[in-house]
């Protein structure tokens, strides 16, 4: 682990000390929550904390366990084998964040069963060897429960032994000071997006694919530390990044309009 900095994190709820007592036992953790909550930056926080290393795999719908696992490579005429980063976790004691594992296909969760229980074991079929975890080896998985659940692919048996952390949109104090501070804006003008936030969040029957997340309000709030207007940053960063339809960007733009203070 470097000495860099400890990446910003504001706890909302008991996730921090959940997550310190599931390391402390090694036990895995599934963390769902909406896209752009603070999952990753959680995680990071943690794995800092910790004084883990963190191995981060993105989920994909093309992801097999070799990918996880490692592969034979040919590397100047010779075939040599390659660790996949869940291997490189399990040798060396990481934190291996599984993103979105969702996207995954089946036979990654058959590597992840013996790794998620009691055993800690990852077996190689290539190798025709069986690892078990290193001290301080932990298993990180996230989904988007709004999205297809990976929980149906996972037996019962070994999603019982993850313990869940949900993690959601923060109240509003403390998002606001979480976009003031990642924005670099003052807490004014945080909370005039965080108000737009909520009332976007709360529209009824919204045809959003997904809503105004803490990650979106902060990139508008970046655009208005470069000098945009509330107003243009709202547009750019929130408005049309929702939705490419024009009679929803209208209606978004005049929800923005009602909501943000007057200029
Ligand atoms: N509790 C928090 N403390 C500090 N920063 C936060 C917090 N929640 C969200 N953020 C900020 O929001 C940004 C987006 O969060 P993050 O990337 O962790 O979301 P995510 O849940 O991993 O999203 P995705 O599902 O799309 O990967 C972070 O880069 C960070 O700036
Ligand atoms: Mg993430």
């Amino acid at each position: 682990m470097t000495d860099c900095e400890a990446p910003f994190y504001r706890a909302v709820g008991d996730e921090v000390d959940v997550f310190r007592a599931a390391a402390r036992r090694g036990l895995p953790v599934l963390l769902k929550g909406p896209t752009g909550c603070g999952k990753t930056r959680f995680v990071e926080a943690m794995a800092h904390e910790l004084g883990r290393d963190l191995i981060t795999v993105a989920g994909h719908e093309d992801m097999t366990s070799a990918d996880l696992v490692g592969r034979f490579l040919l590397k100047g005429g010779e075939t040599v084998w390659v660790d996949g980063p869940l291997t490189r976790a399990v040798r060396e004691g990481a934190i291996c964040y599984l993103d979105e594992v969702v996207e995954a296909r089946q036979d990654t969760t058959v590597v992840i069963h013996p790794l998620a229980d009691h055993r800690r074991e990852l077996s190689i079929d290539r190798l025709g060897a069986t690892l078990t975890a290193a001290q301080g080896f932990q298993l990180v998985i996230s989904y988007n429960p709004g999205y297809q659940s990976v929980l149906k692919n996972i037996k019962e048996s070994t999603r019982q032994r993850f313990v869940a952390i949900e993690l959601d949109f923060p109240p509003v104090e403390i998002e606001t000071e979480i976009v003031a501070h990642e924005a670099g804006i003052a807490v004014e003008t945080a909370r005039a997006l965080v108000k737009l936030g909520n009332a976007i969040r709360s529209l009824d029957g919204s045809p959003l694919r997904e809503v105004a997340s803490t990650r979106l309000l902060i990139l508008a709030g970046g655009l208005v530390a470069e000098g945009l207007t509330l107003r243009t940053a709202v547009q750019a960063a929130i408005v049309r990044a929702l939705s490419d339809d024009r009679e929803i960007v209208r209606a978004l733009g005049e929800l923005a309009d009602a909501v943000l203070p007057p200029t």
